[in-house]
């Protein structure tokens, strides 16, 4: 349960290993997988949440284990990424989630400025929206990006509207 008087920031502090949450639904698959050996042959640790399978399943449960996993192991996964059709309706789950900001990218340009500018901490890709070598770029942009401290009033501002919303008060 949250405590309505703190939402705590999701430390990466303790992180040692780069390491990866990778999620994606059926739509997603085949390109999760091609993302999932590019990352390891990167040398990232990666920890695949499914799905196992092309058969059709539901986004929103996906989105929810890597999200989870982003807030809640102790900082040990540095980030996340979602494969859906679009990457919308992954983001859109992911951003249900206190303290998670899920970034949909179609290019690298928005990749790294979701970093630098949003310090997103997972992004979602639509593997019916960007091709294979276009993905790769994206997450390569997003991965090698840093996220510039200049930008953290807004993000407390965001912190501040979350905080508020789950508190069921007006900012
Ligand atoms: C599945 O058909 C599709 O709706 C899903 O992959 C995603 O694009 C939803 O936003």
């Amino acid at each position: 349960m949250t405590d309505c008087a703190s939402i705590p920031e999701i430390s990466s502090s303790s992180i040692a290993k780069r390491r990866v949450a990778l999620a994606s639904d059926h739509a997603g698959f085949a390109l999760k997988a091609e993302i999932r050996e590019h990352l390891r042959a990167r040398g990232f640790d990666v920890n695949d949440f499914g799905a196992h399978g092309a058969e059709s399943v539901d986004y929103p449960a996906y989105a929810a284990a890597v999200a989870r996993a982003v807030r809640d192991v102790n900082g040990a996964f540095e980030c996340g990424v979602l494969v859906c059709g679009t990457g919308l309706g992954m983001s859109i789950a992911a951003n249900k989630f206190s303290g998670i900001r899920c970034a949909v990218c179609s290019e690298p340009y928005s990749a790294r400025l979701a970093r630098q500018h949003n310090n997103a901490n997972i992004l979602a890709l639509g593997a019916r929206v960007v091709g294979i070598d276009m993905a790769k770029d994206i997450v390569d942009a997003y991965l090698n990006a840093r996220f510039e401290l200049r930008h953290q009033r807004r993000l407390d501002q965001i912190k501040e509207l979350e905080r508020a919303e789950s508190c069921g008060s007006s900012v």
